[in-house]
């Protein structure tokens, strides 16, 4: 740990960086020629995440592309799903595809339960990057949220509006709070064996925030969100290990992720860093929020963008540098190499 990257790790640990470090979401991804290449050897993406040495390539893509100043561990969070017997593929234009979904209570108590040995080849990533990594650069693990997952289990693929989870998690609100305590336990049990296999960090995409109401919110994401940080927190093995929240335009108060079991939150594109500023008044790390969509317009557009970021951040003490989503397959990668470089000028 000594090794690493005192500026990733140094910011979750809430300290002002001169320059402030930099990774962007879906780093490794389709955007990236190098990756389509990879991708095209296999049929189904979740055949791919099941290799881990393809992975481990994919996750160093963009880290030789760009020196980004942290990696994350090429997976998907829909694996815990397709642990549970529900059945994940990936469909050209479709997204996700569940052949199994969760259509009623008694599906979930016929899950099967949660052997995190069957995620085996994701903590075999964990390790073989690790090892593979320049010892300065740190890794992420990840995890979707209990509620991000409850939402694509019961939805059985991506959609829109998510009325059929919608209508599940008011028809059986038991039911629903059982599956969420079941998916909160699983990515316990995972991110703390990403840990063990070597993962720096790890970052908790609730990107399904944005579906709930405040009360829901607050009942249904956040709820599971403090659990399994608590648990995180404490158990001796995880609860060194920072912490990242990213969730898509909650509709809840920001102060509610002021959470003390928490390193760092993430801000969606549509936060205004001012207010995120004036409400955690450096109590957490914060990490964000260039829109994606930025990446589509002229460099100057884009430089001027970041600099109205970085200067808005240039005091508070633990900033990370990201978008405020992930990056999306339609952006041409020299944009990106035009961001990293004017975070990396700001700082000299
Ligand atoms: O560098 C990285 O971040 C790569 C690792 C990564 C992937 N997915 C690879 C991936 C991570 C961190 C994710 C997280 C993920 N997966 C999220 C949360 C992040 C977010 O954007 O909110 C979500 C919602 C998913 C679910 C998912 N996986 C969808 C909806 C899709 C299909 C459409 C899409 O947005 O890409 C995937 C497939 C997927 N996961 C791809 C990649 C590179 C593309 C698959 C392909 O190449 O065919």
């Amino acid at each position: 740990m000594s090794d690493l990257n005192r500026n990733f790790i140094a910011a979750l640990n809430r300290k002002a960086q001169s320059t402030p470090p930099i990774w962007i979401m879906r780093q490794a991804g389709r955007y990236l020629p190098e990756y389509r290449k990879v991708r095209s050897n296999f049929r189904n993406f979740l055949d791919m995440c099941k290799t881990p040495e393809v992975c481990c390539e994919l996750v160093l893509q963009p880290i030789e592309r760009y020196n980004f100043d942290a990696a994350i561990i090429f997976s998907d969070i829909l694996t815990i799903p397709d642990a549970l017997g529900l059945g994940v593929s990936f469909i050209e234009g479709k997204g996700p595809v569940f052949s199994n979904p969760i259509k009623k209570p008694e599906d979930i108590s016929n899950i099967r339960d949660f052997d995190p040995e069957s995620l085996d080849y994701v903590y075999k990533t964990a390790e073989l990057t690790r090892h593979e990594l320049d010892k300065k650069i740190p890794l992420i693990g990840f995890a979707g949220s209990p509620w991000t997952l409850a939402a694509y289990s019961i939805e059985g693929s991506s959609s829109k509006n998510f009325d059929l989870t919608k209508t599940f998690i008011e028809s059986h609100p038991d039911d629903a709070h059982n599956f969420l305590e079941i998916l909160t336990d699983a990515c316990f049990e995972y991110l703390k064996r990403q840990i063990i296999s070597g993962v720096d960090a790890v970052q908790i995409f609730d990107s399904w925030a944005n579906l709930l109401s405040k009360e829901d919110y607050l009942e249904y994401s956040l709820k599971y969100i403090k659990k399994l940080l608590k648990r995180l927190s404490e158990d001796p093995v995880t609860s060194k290990t920072p912490t990242i929240v990213f969730a898509r335009d909650p509709k809840c108060n920001l102060n509610e992720f002021k959470l003390d079991d928490l390193s760092c939150y993430g801000m969606f594109t549509s936060i205004n860093p001012s207010s995120a500023i004036g409400v955690f008044e450096g109590s957490h790390a914060l990490q964000g929020n260039l829109d994606p969509k930025i990446l589509l317009e002229e460099d100057s557009v884009i430089k001027e963008s970041v600099l109205k970021i970085l200067s808005e951040f240039k005091d508070y003490p633990g900033y990370i540098f990201n978008l405020g989503h992930g990056v999306t397959p339609d952006i041409n990668p020299d944009k990106v190499k035009v961001l990293v470089d004017v975070v990396r000028e700001s700082g000299s």
